[in-house]
């Protein structure tokens, strides 16, 4: 028997492509962009593994065209609501994730987006790019908000919550949090954060900041409703996923002012159209879904795909798994 197909949906960094070269028939598509799903479905046939990223939706359709050798799903990222994992789960399929390995990658990022909202940063470099900086240092110029003192909202205190939170005590914030659980109380003490409901971190929040992966359950739980809860002077913070803020709302809630802002690192649809009315706020900070790049987070998260993709095909527990009810067949 030759050696088994596995499929890479776009370039990954060499050293995980070439330690899954040494033991497998690699179908690449040698692209930074996704493939079609018709191209999916022509290059998947008869592999064991495939290794995606976000942006390929893997469901029925590409596991039947693969067909019953499928045995895993790699995919280059932490979240996986691009991936049926009710199908593969039906069809004992594993599908594999990088875990935590973005998490204080993620965080910084949050800060970043924190601090240029709440001191306005961008608009201050765009303001010497521009030209308009003509009378030195001005009293009024660009006065933002303290951090420091201020309260800044988790929703969602896994590990990008976690690793949030950590941060925030640094900049000596008072820290909230909404989980589906409240945490032990030893773990609130270490990470000096009090559980509140979930309205009362929209009402509270000086920065609002979403860390919950995205599932059917909170698919827009941020709406007008909420929005209008917030207060006026307050910004929204979104580094997880895109649907869980009703964006036509927030648009909304910005141009009426119900909140102050908003930074957002992931949107709807991505890439977000250009004729979206988001890049017409003053008062938003929008990046390309970033969170997560860095060139040692990225390499390691390509190096844990693969990892994880050879542990399966060898029976062998992988980093991290989606599926564990399948996990009883693993060594
Ligand atoms: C993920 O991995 O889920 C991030 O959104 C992108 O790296």
């Amino acid at each position: 028997m030759g050696r088994k197909k596995i499929f890479i949906t776009r370039k990954i960094n060499s050293i995980a492509l070439e330690l899954l070269k040494k033991y497998y028939d690699v179908i690449l598509n040698n692209k930074t962009d996704s493939p079609s799903k018709n191209v999916m479905i022509k290059k998947v046939k008869n592999v064991y593994g495939i290794l995606c990223t976000l942006s390929e939706k893997i469901d029925s359709d590409i596991m039947d065209a693969a067909g019953s050798n499928l045995k895993v799903i790699s995919t280059l990222s932490t979240g996986y609501d691009h991936i049926d994992i009710c199908e593969a789960t039906k069809r004992g399929i594993y599908v594999t994730t990088t875990g935590n390995i973005l998490s204080e990658a993620t965080a910084d990022l949050t800060f970043g987006l924190l601090l240029a909202l709440s001191r306005k940063i961008v608009q201050g470099h765009l303001y010497i790019i521009d030209g308009k900086w003509k009378k030195g240092w001005t009293p009024n110029l660009f006065l933002g908000n303290n951090i420091h003192g201020s309260t800044l909202g988790i929703l969602g205190l896994g590990n990008i919550g976690t690793a949030v939170a950590k941060r925030a005590n640094g900049f000596n914030m008072n820290i909230m949090y909404n989980n589906r659980h409240q945490l032990s109380k030893s773990i609130e003490n270490k990470l000096n954060v009090t559980f509140v409901t979930f309205d009362q971190l929209l009402e509270n929040s000086d920065f609002l900041s979403i860390h919950t992966s995205f599932n059917n359950d909170n698919f827009h739980l941020i709406d007008s409703r909420e929005l209008k809860k917030m207060k006026k002077t307050s910004f929204l913070i979104n580094t997880s996923r895109g649907n869980i803020i009703n964006e036509s709302s927030l648009i909304k809630a910005i141009k009426n002012k119900w909140i102050a802002g908003a930074g957002l690192d992931v949107f709807e649809k991505e890439p977000l159209p250009i004729q979206n009315e988001l890049l017409k706020l003053k008062n938003v900070i929008l990046l390309p879904h970033l969170g997560s790049a860095t060139v040692q987070t990225r390499y390691r998260m390509s190096e844990v795909a693969a990892i994880n993709l050879h542990n399966i095909l060898s029976k062998k527990k992988p980093l991290f798994l989606v599926n564990k009810a399948l996990v009883q067949n693993l060594s």
